[in-house]
Formats: C-alpha cells, structure tokens, sequence
C-alpha cells in the first residue's frame, strides 16, 4: 500500500496560485475550525487547538520538535511580520529573526547564500519580505537544488511575505478568510472594489487568482489613471472569467447606483512611486479618500477592509470610520495571525492528511516548437545569394512577416544578427515584400557557407524570431527546412533577461539568477519570478 503524501508540506508559497483552489478552500476551512477552536469556551480548547500546533508532544508526535522557522524582512512591516512572529510562537518551535543589517548581506553576499546557510541548520520554513521581487521563488528553486543534491538534510520552504509591487500571498490568504466569512461561507459570489494604489499594492495584485475561490467575481477598479491596475493583471481577470469595471475615482464611483458592499482600500505606496507621481501625490489621493458625505451613498451591510498600514494624517478610510459597522478591516487584521497559524500548520505537515483534492499541475511544456518540414513536400525553391543560387548555408525567412513598415525589419535583422553572432559569417540581409499581400513585408536572412545550426542554436533562434523558416541548404538542395514558433518556455540561453529592474534575476543586482520566461497564450513572454510579462524583443539584454 502506498504511504499517504501531504501535498502541503514543504510547499513554497511565493504567489496566490501556488496552492490550487481546492487546496485554498482546505486551509480556509482549516482557519474556521481553529477560529472556533481559539474563541470557544469548551474544557478541549487547548486539545482542540493541538491539532493545529507544530510541536505536540502529547499528539504522538512525527515531527521534529527542534525545526525551526525563520522571518526575514529586509523591508518594514508590523502586521505581516508580527502576526508571523505570533504565529510561529503559537507552534511552540525554535523561531529566529533575521536583521538582515547585521548580517553578511551587507557585505554583498546573495540571498541564496545567505538562506541555503540558515536552512542547513535544521530551519525549514523561512518568511521573507523583500524590495526585489522574485525572492522566494529563486530560494525555492535553489533549495530544491540543494536537497535534490543532498546538501541539505530538508527541503526548506519559502513563504512571501510581500515582495516589492508584485505579490503579498499570505495577505491574499487572510483577506480571502474574512470575505468568506462575511459571505456566510457561500462561495457563490462576490462584488468587490478595489481602491486605491492599484499599479504598486502587492495585496491587490494577489486577488486577480486570489479571488477564484468564488465562483462568480465582479470587480470594480477605483483609481486615477497613473495609478490602475497593470495591463497584464487586467488581462489575467478577464481570462479568469471576472467582470470588471474602472473608474477613476470615488466620486465617479458613488455617483452610479451599482456599488460593492465589499470595499478594500489601499494606501499609496509613496515609497514605490517615482518622482512624476509623487509630484501629483494631493490630486490623486484626493480621489481615493473616503469622505464623510459618501456615507449616505454606500448600500446597506458594506463593509470596509484595509491591509493597512494607513497614512496618520491623509488615510483613505479616516478613523472617524473606525467605531462604525463598516469597520470590517479591525478583523481582517487579527484573522491574519489566524491564516499564518494554519499556513505554517500546513507547510510543516502538521495538518494536510484528510486533504483529498487537486493540487495544482505539473507544467508540461511541449518541445514542438521547432517542426521540421519535409522538403520533399515543398515546391521546390531556390534561394539566390544576389544572383547567384545558394549551394550551401543557411537561409532564414518569414522573420517579422506580416509588417506593415519595412523600416523596423531592417532593424530588427540586425539584431538577430547581433544575438545570434551570425555576424562572424559573410552574408546578406533583405526585406522583401509579399506578392499576395502587397504592402506586407518580411525579413530573410542569407548565409551562404554557414555551417549547419545545431537544436540548440534553433532553439535560440525560436525564442529571438518565433514565426521564422529556417532552410539549411547542402550542394543546391534543402536538406532540412524547420518552421519555428515561440518555445512555451524560453531558458539557458546567454544573453537573455527581465526588464523589470526590481526583479532578483535583473542583472544589476548580481545575484547570479537565470532568466526564465515562459510563453502565455497571447504570445507574452512572463518572468518566473517577478510576472513581468515582455514581448520576445525585450527579454534580449542587447
Ligand atoms: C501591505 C503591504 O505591505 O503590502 N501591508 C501589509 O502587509 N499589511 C500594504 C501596504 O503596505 O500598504
């Protein structure tokens, strides 16, 4: 008989999708039974609690009572970070802090360094908070490597516990835990307005898959311009199936009559923003501001939740809000001392073992993107260096087909030039117009007495100029004729890496992290680590 798994432990969990949605509902169910257990008057509480706590001698207990966890903010935090402090001291385990000040960080050592160091003394959860982005999941894959090696006698687990403007997962937990339990537990529904700094707040950015544990989502986006929600995260929603409607501030949004009675306001994160924006700092938050005569606007039961911290003296929910039924952010907050209990219960293994959904999939990425093309089955064609018909090399055509202007092929054939070091070779570029399409270009490629391309040297080529063909040509004949597209995910190829300067692969910051990108449908190429999403010309450093 096989032995049952905990799909829970030492799991990563740097972005909401890291757990599926069943295994969501799990730790949200887990959460109510303990919140019942820590309010309930019942002689069994302490026994009630026990099944949740890491360290139990009197459960029989499987787990090794000196594991330890780690917190680690490398940027300021009350409530995330003191909420996990309270949370890992409810486990009755070894919980260390990490001043990363005082530590051989400032003395230009790598996170991987630094935390593959702490792991190997026994600690096996770590919570990080960081100004790059990407953190966790670069220690994830790392310590995975080093386990897989036998370096290190655990697999650590990395928690985010906020990573620049890209995600706060353990937030998205503690928000979702509180909606619920407003809705009564139905999962049915949910009309929700998100207020506020939506182009930096990480905790926003977590509900566009934080969210999918409702069944039906509307979402209405509140904020200037400068401030909305990103492209990419707007396109996630729709592709999730959410409803959603922007507008540009909350008068605009109480002026019409179909208003969420779940409302999360957001700070601006002044510390995030650049010079322009803070410039402007008393125009947009005069949009965002909750003002008393709005009162009269908001539908009955509207309840007001806030992940804090809020600014003393211009907050968007003002304190005279704080004594009124709305006031549903008081509780969100002790809920997230709640949600990390049973997060750290989970990645321990100390619950997971009734768990019986779907974990999230393997990704499978397919290798078709180099598909070889018989050229016995094409008419046959000869390609002309000028006017001579080319007896050997390579011709590379169909590169940017389809554009409208034949200025940026030109260009963009020097790149591929330049990236692919076909430069060491003599040859021609040309830009050529479609004879069924008059007025659509495209770009080839000629050279004449290149050697043959390797796989791996295609497989660069489909991640510079997916669409292309590729004809290798021996004594007048093509002897092999691929057609590329965009490979689904795109890795250790030299050269490659994120724009996004915040991001721990970017190559200013030296810490030796490959880039890695993986396709999307929409042909957006996306960082590992930070979700940045490029198209495939930015991801090539020159
Ligand atoms: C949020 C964060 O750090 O992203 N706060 C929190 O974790 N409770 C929101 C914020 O800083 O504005």
């Amino acid at each position: 008989m096989s032995e049952k798994k905990n799909l829970f432990k030492e799991r990563s969990f740097c972005i909401s999708s890291d757990f599926s949605l069943d295994e969501l509902n799990y730790l949200f169910d887990k959460g109510k039974a303990f919140k019942e257990a820590w309010f309930s008057n019942s002689p069994k509480r302490q026994n009630l609690l026990s099944e949740f706590r890491i360290n139990n001698p009197h459960l029989g207990d499987y787990l090794d009572p000196d594991f330890g966890i780690y917190d680690a903010f490398f940027e300021n935090s009350t409530r995330t970070d003191h909420s996990s402090k309270n949370a890992a001291l409810f486990h009755h385990i070894n919980h260390l802090s990490f001043d990363p000040s005082k530590s051989s960080i400032s003395k230009s050592e790598s996170y991987a360094d630094t935390f593959m160091t702490l792991a190997g003394y026994n600690n096996r959860i770590f919570i990080i908070r960081t100004k790059l982005e990407g953190v966790c999941k670069w220690l994830e894959i790392k310590g995975e490597e080093f386990y897989s090696q036998g370096k290190l006698e655990f697999k650590p687990a990395f928690i985010n516990a906020g990573d620049g403007k890209h995600e706060h997962p353990t937030q998205e937990l503690l928000d979702d835990f509180t909606f619920l339990e407003d809705n009564n537990w139905d999962r049915s529904n949910i009309h929700i307005a998100l207020i506020g700094d939506l182009l930096h707040g990480r905790t926003v950015h977590s509900k566009v898959e934080g969210l999918k544990i409702f069944n039906n989502v509307e979402v209405d986006l509140i904020a200037p311009d400068i401030i909305q929600m990103p492209e990419h995260y707007l396109f996630k929603m729709k592709k999730n199936g959410f409803k959603i409607r922007i507008f540009e501030s909350l008068d605009e949004y109480y002026a019409q009559k179909h208003i969420a009675q779940k409302q999360y306001f957001t700070r601006p994160q002044l510390e995030r923003m650049g010079d322009e924006i803070i410039k402007i700092q008393n125009t947009l938050r005069d949009k965002i501001i909750f003002k008393k005569e709005f009162l009269n606007k908001l539908p009955e039961n509207t309840y007001f939740y806030h992940p804090f911290p809020r600014h003393r003296e211009h907050p968007t929910i003002p304190e005279f809000l704080d004594t009124m039924p709305l006031n549903h952010y008081s509780k969100q907050s002790s809920n997230g001392k709640i949600m990390r209990i049973i997060l750290l219960s989970a990645i321990s293994g100390k619950i997971g073992w009734d768990f019986e959904g779907e974990t999230v999939p393997v990704p499978h990425y397919s290798d078709s993107f180099i598909k070889d093309i018989n050229p016995d089955n094409q008419k046959s064609k000869v390609y002309k260096e000028g006017i001579n018909p080319l007896e050997n090399g390579v011709v590379i055509d169909h590169i940017n087909s389809g554009e409208k202007d034949p200025y940026p092929i030109w260009n963009y054939l020097i790149k591929v030039m330049d990236r692919m070091d076909f430069t060491k070779y003599k040859g021609s570029i040309h830009v050529g117009e479609s004879k069924k399409n008059p007025g659509s270009f495209k770009g080839i490629i000629f050279l004449p007495k290149a050697k043959t391309l390797s796989d791996s040297e295609l497989k660069k080529l489909s991640a510079i100029t997916g669409g292309c063909t590729v004809n290798q040509i021996k004594d007048n004949k093509i002897e092999r004729k691929s057609k590329l597209s965009i490979p689904p995910r795109t890795y250790g190829i030299k050269g490659i890496g994120c724009k996004n300067i915040n991001c721990i692969s970017h190559e200013s910051h030296i810490q030796n992290v490959p880039s890695e990108f993986i396709t999307e449908p929409n042909g957006k190429m996306t960082c590992i680590y930070c979700d940045t999403p490029h198209i495939s010309n930015e991801i090539w450093r020159k």
